[in-house]
């Protein structure tokens, strides 16, 4: 079972180090374990036992602050295979879906699994993840980041190596989903299936990079007459620089990183009495949009050799997790 993250730090525990100059380390604890820098050496034994928030000092007098990381510390460090959904959206996706304790929730694709550990904490022991993949390695690497984060693979999550529109059908019962998430290049093509396993009332949420992928979801989810008028919004957080009399906003943010589309399944035959208005354009064609691939749509693609990379450090990662926890 999964320890609260809270309490003196423990054999097995992740904790980043913040040394001289601010560089981080992250580090996961040892009875035995060092942490080596050019500033000396970190005994692991000097902060097991130590409060959370602490400050020790290395042998050369150097001083760390040791802090368990956040989720959100987590999942942008962590290695990455695909592009990961950014705390603030995975924020907003779980309010927007409205993801519960003991929900059954269907992900595509894992990616790199960080939307993947949102979910498994909101939907807790009772609930159930399964999420879609269908690249064999990134599928590796979010079940490494999972394991990495929460000490073993939670008894709560499915990863199905597939595309989804494939996969789903035989994978939940027909109309027994609550909440499904979609982040992925094309989830129109996803809809269908969709449809059939959510359970009436249920919510679908999809997280798309541009302007025309989110137009086109939104078609495809009003043309089916299955579900609820699509609503989308997209989410800037800027944050703010206070100190003294210095207090406004900082310099730089992230300006954009995606939309949030989502809809509510109808239950069957079922016609709301109010639909909203037709745009003049209501639809699209194949023809009016360029093909649907990743340079299409800007989206950045990871070398095999880098991804590769990336899975032996998401193995080495969980390897290191489980070599410590089985010292505990
Ligand atoms: C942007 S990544 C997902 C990132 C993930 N949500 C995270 O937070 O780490 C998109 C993933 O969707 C996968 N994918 C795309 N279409 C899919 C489909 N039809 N079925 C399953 N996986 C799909 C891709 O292989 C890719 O790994």
């Amino acid at each position: 079972m999964t320890q609260r993250p809270s309490g003196p730090f423990r054999v097995g525990d992740r904790v980043q180090l913040t040394g001289p100059k601010g560089r981080l380390h992250t580090v996961t604890l040892r009875a035995d374990g060092e942490l080596h820098t050019h500033h000396g050496v970190l005994r692991h034994a000097d902060l097991i036992g130590q409060p959370d928030g602490s400050v020790v000092a290395n042998s050369g007098g150097h001083e760390y602050l040791a802090l368990r990381p956040l989720l959100r510390d987590f999942v942008m460090s962590m290695p990455r295979g695909a592009a990961i959904v950014y705390p603030k959206d995975a924020a907003q996706i779980l309010a927007e879906a409205d993801i519960f304790p003991g929900a059954t929730v269907v992900e595509a694709g894992v990616g790199s699994g960080a939307l993947s550990l949102w979910i498994l904490r909101a939907i807790g022991a009772e609930g159930r993840l399964v999420s879609f993949e269908r690249r064999p390695e990134f599928a590796e690497v979010a079940r490494a980041n999972v394991e990495t984060f929460t000490g073993a693979e939670p008894g709560n999550w499915d990863v199905v190596v597939g595309d989804l529109v494939e996969s789903l059908p035989g994978a939940v019962e027909p109309a027994s989903v609550d909440r499904v998430v979609l982040d992925m290049l094309a989830p129109w093509a996803c809809i269908d299936v969709v449809a059939d396993a959510l359970t009436p009332g249920g919510v679908v949420v999809c997280y798309v990079a541009t302007a025309t992928q989110l137009s086109r979801v939104a078609e495809y989810i009003r043309g089916t007459g299955l579900f609820t008028e699509p609503d989308a919004n997209e989410t800037m957080v800027r944050g703010w620089h206070v100190e003294g009399l210095a207090v406004r906003p900082d310099h730089r943010m992230v300006a954009h990183t995606g939309f949030l589309v989502w809809a509510r399944r109808l239950a069957p035959g079922a016609v709301p009495p109010e639909v909203k208005r037709r745009a003049s354009k209501s639809s699209y064609g194949d023809e009016d949009v360029e093909l649907w691939t990743p340079g299409a749509v800007g989206d950045r693609q990871i070398t095999d050799k880098n991804l590769r990379k990336r899975v032996r450090e998401a193995q080495k990662a969980a390897d290191g997790a489980r070599q410590a926890a089985s010292q505990d």
